[in-house]
């Protein structure tokens, strides 16, 4: 837009000087014109009076003289006329010929001859002809001087110019309002192209897409296939936008009040003690919390999930228990205690330095340990008791989350043979070759299977897991239906990717963006009108924290006018600080944030603002609010829920999203300015992009992306697990009943062989 802007002045002003002159030009030839029509004219005059007007003269008969002079200014633009000459003594004009032409200030050539000029007087310009009067002898009797008003043409002057200047003007306009149109559309042909590519299911476009362009692509398949989801669902009667209301009655109606039961590593609220002995909550730093929580919320039911802060044992009743969220009590959270012993092979080990780096292409080397196996199932063990003890009852619904419980779900399926069991993987799945370095594969898969359905984000991750499945187990792979059948049961394999709730309940008690925007510079200590870009993280090496204080490098490096105005406040929370390479990585951001500040800081703080500590909901989402950008620039993620909460933070319509192609969130948020985080040159061209955008540019892509992250929130997520649990068990409970019908001989029913396994479940 800027270049855009560089390229109008100069032609604007190209512009009103070719005005200029077309005008000047027009005008000076409409007076050559006019002077000669004027001396021609003039000689009309004469001709057609010359008889008369030397008899009289020679005869000295002034009266007629006059007379004829009087005629002859009957045209209306002859201004005046008089005799000069002997005879013509004292004055002898018509009554408005302009006094300050007298006879001997004429400017004659020669007595005699004839002369035509364009002289200006003070009211106004007047076009003078000098005519000999010739007697019939050829004696010259005097001369006949004929003024002419020529001011109509200073008024016709006028207007050329005005009507240049306008038409100049018009075309000038149109010149830049087709420049800005061209250059918008270069910012958003890729929207556009975007939008053309969504209406593609619905309009059943023939033959190949048109090739999108590359600037900041999303990735059009998923989002098309989103949204053709999207009207699939309206079109099967989805009953307007998901809320905790919607989602409450699902469970009312179609699961008859069933409580649910969430299983998860991470507690949504952490009691910890402080130094003066108090105990305060803390909220986790956790995708998977900042989902579920809500959700919880709306369902009530039981979250069960390691006890891990330092006054948790201190907050329990007798059984574990705490009603949680403190002060607005919903649902009952039962803590699980862990050894250190346990933790250590269980969470960091096993979970955190195999199962993560395995399932995350960011060149960590999975570290897979006999003895952390032996804790990961021992804790998956100790957890299928604790859930089975709180499900209400034989048919509960439990919900399992994530990669370190991969062997929960077989074990609940034994205790809980008719629970509905959901297995969500809230990372991404590897392709079979990579899943194959596990040792325990078929174990994990075999775990996972024990579910009734088992979601991951994208289809793409659920194709890897139907590989690895087809790879490492026997089993039936059903893939119209997406499904596995292994020892007469069937596990649904299903995308549904994960949200936020909607609308935030931290934008509550917050002040304007505009207030936060103005406090957060006060607070950091940067100029009003300093550009903020943010980063929140846990600071984990799968968050491409690296690449992305590299991309502000190489933003200085290019675009040099940002030194100084642009600012990069990277909220870090620490995260599994025993592991080496998150300390390694910790060290690692310290040092480049050190050495980009101290080469841009000119002597003051720099442009990057590390802020490694833990940072509650409300500071997160006044950054949210405060930044002109903020940039997810993960290596490798399930989904990324930060990207949406920005989105959701941004109600003033305002702030960039740059965000990484290899995170779940790119395949939905195709407003974003989508970026690959490994190169700088993308990325940094990217940042420079958000950080020059137009406001209203910035609304508008604001608008599409608040429109999706609203629509797809998080209890659609739930609500769509939910849905296809009630259809499956709907579907096993009536096998069920046929194969009990099988069994007692119904009239015909022959035979007392049960239909084929991979019947049951159809
Ligand atoms: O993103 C994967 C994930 O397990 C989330 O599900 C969770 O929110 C996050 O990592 C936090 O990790 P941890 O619980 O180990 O701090």
């Amino acid at each position: 837009m800027r270049a855009a802007f560089r390229f109008l002045v100069p032609l604007l002003v190209l512009l009103a000087l070719v005005a200029y002159a077309a005008s000047e030009l027009m005008i000076r030839q409409a007076h050559r014109w006019a002077e000669r029509d004027l001396s021609a004219r003039s000689r009309l005059v004469l001709a057609s009076a010359r008889e008369g007007l030397s008899g009289r003269l020679a005869a000295g008969d002034r009266v007629r003289t006059r007379q004829i002079l009087d005629e002859m200014v009957r045209d209306e633009r002859l201004l005046g006329a008089r005799v000069c000459g002997p005879g013509a003594e004292p004055p002898l004009r018509t009554a408005a010929f302009p006094p300050e032409l007298a006879c001997d200030r004429l400017p004659l050539r020669a007595p005699g001859a004839t002369h035509d000029a364009v002289v200006g007087l003070p009211g106004g310009t007047v076009h003078l002809s000098v005519l000999p009067i010739g007697a019939d002898d050829g004696e010259v009797l005097g001369d006949l001087v004929l003024v002419h008003d020529m001011s109509y043409l200073d008024r016709r002057a006028a207007e050329t110019r005005k009507t240049t200047f306008v038409a100049f003007a018009l075309v000038g306009l149109l010149a830049a309002a087709s420049t800005l149109l061209a250059s918008r559309f270069s910012w958003l042909s890729w929207t556009a192209e975007l939008r053309r590519l969504l209406a593609a299911p619905f309009h059943s476009l023939g033959g190949a897409a048109p090739a999108a362009s590359r600037t900041f692509q999303p990735v059009l398949a998923d989002v098309r296939e989103l949204v053709s989801r999207l009207a699939s669902e309206e079109v099967s009667g989805g009953g307007g936008r998901w809320s905790a209301e919607r989602l409450r009655n699902v469970l009312r109606t179609r699961l008859h009040g069933e409580g649910v039961v969430v299983v998860a590593n991470r507690e949504p609220y952490i009691h910890e003690r402080a130094a003066d002995g108090s105990v305060r909550v803390v909220y986790p730093a956790s995708g998977l919390v900042t989902a579920l929580e809500p959700v919880m919320r709306a369902c009530s039911g039981t979250w069960v999930a390691h006890g891990s802060g330092s006054a948790d044992r201190d907050t329990v009743d007798a059984h574990d228990r705490v009603r949680v969220p403190p002060g607005e009590e919903s649902y009952a959270l039962r803590r699980v205690w862990l050894s250190e012993q346990e933790e250590r092979g269980y969470y960091y080990g096993f979970s955190n330095e195999g199962l993560w780096p395995l399932c995350h292409v960011a060149h960590t080397r999975p570290e897979f340990r006999a003895a952390d196996w032996e804790q990961y199932r021992r804790v998956n063990a100790r957890f299928a008791a604790v859930v089975a003890e709180e499900a209400p009852g034989p048919d509960a619904v439990i919900l399992v989350q994530d990669y370190h419980f991969a062997l929960l779900p077989r074990m609940l399926r034994q205790r809980l043979p008719r629970a509905t069991i959901l297995a969500f993987w809230h990372i991404p799945w590897p392709n079979a070759e990579r899943f194959g370095i596990c040792p325990w594969e078929r174990e994990l898969l075999d775990g996972l299977l024990g579910s009734s359905i088992v979601g991951f984000h994208t289809q793409a991750h659920c194709n890897n897991f139907l590989e690895s499945v087809d790879r490492f187990l026997e089993s039936r792979i059903d893939r119209e239906r997406q499904a596995v059948v292994m020892g007469g049961r069937e596990t649904l394999v299903r995308p549904y990717p994960i949200s936020i709730e909607w609308p935030a309940r931290w934008l509550a008690g917050l002040p304007s963006a505009e207030r936060c925007r103005a406090d957060y510079r006060r607070e950091l200590g940067l100029p009003a009108d300093a550009l903020l870009g943010v980063g929140v993280d846990r600071l984990d090496y799968t968050k491409g924290i690296v690449e992305r204080l590299q991309a502000v490098e190489r933003l200085l490096d290019r675009f040099p006018e940002f030194r100084g105005r642009f600012f990069f406040a990277q909220l870090a929370s620490p995260s599994r600080t025993l592991i080496e390479t998150y300390r390694r990585l910790n060290d690692e951001v310290e040092r480049v944030a050190a050495s980009i500040n101290a080469r841009f800081g000119n002597g003051g703080p720099g442009p990057i603002l590390l802020m490694r500590r833990h940072h509650e909901p409300p500071d997160i989402f006044r950054a949210y609010r405060a930044a002109d950008v903020c940039y997810v620039s993960s290596l490798h993620d399930g989904m990324n829920l930060v990207a949406k909460e920005f989105v959701s933070a941004r109600d003033d319509l305002r702030g960039v999203l740059v965000l990484s192609r290899f995170t779940g969130a790119a395949r939905e948020l195709a407003e974003a300015l989508v970026v690959n985080p490994y190169d700088l040159e993308e990325a940094s061209s990217a940042l420079a992009a958000a950080l020059s955008m137009a406001p209203e540019e910035q609304e508008q892509r604001m608008r599409a992306l608040r429109g999706m992250v609203a629509e797809f929130n998080v209890y659609r997520w739930a609500g769509r697990i939910l849905l296809d649990a009630t259809r499956l068990r709907q579907r096993e409970r009536l096998s069920v009943r046929l194969s009990d019908a099988w069994r007692s001989g119904e009239p015909g029913r022959g035979g007392d062989s049960g239909p084929p396994d991979e019947d049951v479940h159809r």
